[in-house]
């Protein structure tokens, strides 16, 4: 996985639990990185499982839930990555519909070695989008959090319905964007 997933979550222990709860963690997980994250790195997928195992066992914070909060706070990180042009979406449902075949696909672009989730989209109905995900890293919950990051990004208010869940057996995940009416509609 790439390095900027690993320096955002360390920026975020760090930023909320402090430098000495980062420090132990890694001492504890024991890691063949050692931690030794950059941002241009890649870095094993199990190297971010074994931390959230570890930080959920010692905050009694459920993993799901962690991971959620994660996302939420990796998506500020990414979108400042982002080349200006492709920060020209001007409200939440445009953006999300241009994560899978431009965002991602820019990443793909630009790390060949990189392997991103797949999004499939169902755009019929105006309150709500429901966006397919796939991956062999069930990183649903990351995808959650990602999009409520997304929607404060966008100064939008909405709530995510997860009914179809690869953690319970389905062979992808929905995600359903409901839209709220904003303020000023
Ligand atoms: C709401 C918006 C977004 C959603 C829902 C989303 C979803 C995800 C998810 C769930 C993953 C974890 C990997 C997996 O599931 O297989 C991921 C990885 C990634 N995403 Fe996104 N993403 C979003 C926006 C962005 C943006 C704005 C960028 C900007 C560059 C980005 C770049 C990346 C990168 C670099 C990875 C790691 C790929 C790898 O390690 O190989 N994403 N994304």
């Amino acid at each position: 996985m790439q390095g900027i997933i690993f320096t955002a979550l360390s920026d975020m222990v760090i930023e909320k639990l402090g430098m000495a709860v980062w420090d132990q963690l890694l001492d504890d997980a024991n890691l063949p990185s050692q931690g030794a994250y950059t941002s241009g790195g890649r870095y094993d997928d199990s190297e971010l499982l074994a931390l959230v195992g570890l930080l959920s066992e010692r905050s009694g914070i459920a993993a799901p839930d962690l991971v959620r909060s994660f996302g939420e706070y990796l998506f500020a990180k990414l979108y400042a990555s982002l080349p200006p042009s492709l920060q020209h979406c001007s409200d939440l449902r445009q953006f999300l519909l241009v994560i899978d075949n431009t965002i991602h696909k820019e990443v793909k672009r630009v790390y060949p070695d990189s392997y991103l989730p797949s999004f499939s989209y169902d755009d019929s109905d105006a309150n709500q989008l429901t966006m397919h995900y796939r991956s062999k890293r069930k990183l649903c919950f990351a995808a959650e959090g990602l999009i409520a990051g997304a929607a404060k990004q966008f100064g939008e208010t909405v709530q995510i319905s997860h009914p179809v869940c690869m953690h319970q057996g389905a062979d992808h995940c929905c995600l359903i964007v409901h839209f709220k009416a904003q303020p000023h509609e």
